[in-house]
Order: structure tokens, then sequence, then C-alpha cells
């Protein structure tokens, strides 16, 4: 009976460590991407605007992978109509916008 307490607060911790979210906070996925992608308050921008709101689930981005300098065109967009400040290349959300647009890539 003790061990199996033992090993259900064992568990209990393996579960609360990996589905916590600062887990998740520490690095960049297309999930996240999405939801900064949808977000109106991306990068502080006071617009009320989401990247979605002028590219609707993405639409119009499915050849955006091929741009070299995608983090720039990315920060030219938060600047711009978002009036957000620029995101660094290397931060989790940077990163994480940067992985969902990729996936917009057409399969064929
Ligand atoms: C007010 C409308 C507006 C908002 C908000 C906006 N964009 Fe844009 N975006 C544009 C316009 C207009 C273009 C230029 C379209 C073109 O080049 O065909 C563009 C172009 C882009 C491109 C380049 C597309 C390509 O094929 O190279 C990317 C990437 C992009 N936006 C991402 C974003 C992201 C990410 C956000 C949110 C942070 C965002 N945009 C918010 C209007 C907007």
């Amino acid at each position: 009976m003790k061990h199996l307490l033992c090993y259900s607060l064992f568990v209990m911790l393996i579960v609360s460590m990996h589905g916590g979210e600062a887990f998740a906070a520490e690095k960049p996925s297309v999930e996240k991407g999405h939801l900064l992608f949808n977000s109106q308050s991306l990068a502080g921008a006071p617009s009320g605007k989401s990247c979605a709101g002028c590219h609707p689930a993405g639409e119009g981005l499915e050849n955006a992978w091929k741009n070299p300098n995608l983090v720039g065109r990315v920060n030219t967009c938060i600047a711009g109509p978002l009036r957000g400040s620029k995101l660094n290349e290397n931060s989790i959300e940077m990163q994480s916008l940067i992985m969902y647009i990729r996936s917009l890539k057409q399969q064929h």
C-alpha cells in the first residue's frame, strides 16, 4: 500500500513537470505559433489586430517558407500593421511563428 502511494506521487510529479505550462513555454512549437498567429496582443501590439485578421488561417502564406528573410518579413507585419515591437529572431515567439508559417507549405 505504501509503495502504491509512493508510485502515484511519483507519477503525479512527472505529469506535472511535463504537462505544466512552464515546460511548454520553453520550446517553440507549431501549436504555439498558431496561437500567437491568432493572438490580438502579439508583441504587445495595441492595434487589436492579429496576423489572422489579414491572413485568415494563414491564407496567402503558403509560399512564404521560400522567403530567405522570413523573420524580417514577419517583423515587418508586426511593426507595421500590428504596431507591435519586433521579435528577436531567436525568441520562442518568433521561432514558433516561423514553424507555424512553414507548416502552411502546400504538400503538392
Ligand atoms: C493589416 C493586415 C496585416 C496584418 C495584421 C499582418 N499582415 Fe502579413 N502581410 C500583409 C500584407 C498586405 C502582405 C503583403 C502581401 C503580399 O506580399 O502578397 C503581408 C505579407 C506577409 C508575409 C509574406 C508573404 C510571402 O509570401 O512572402 C508574411 C510571412 C506575413 N505577412 C506574416 C504575417 C504575420 C506573422 C503577421 C502577424 C504578426 C502578419 N503577417 C500580420 C498584411 C498583414
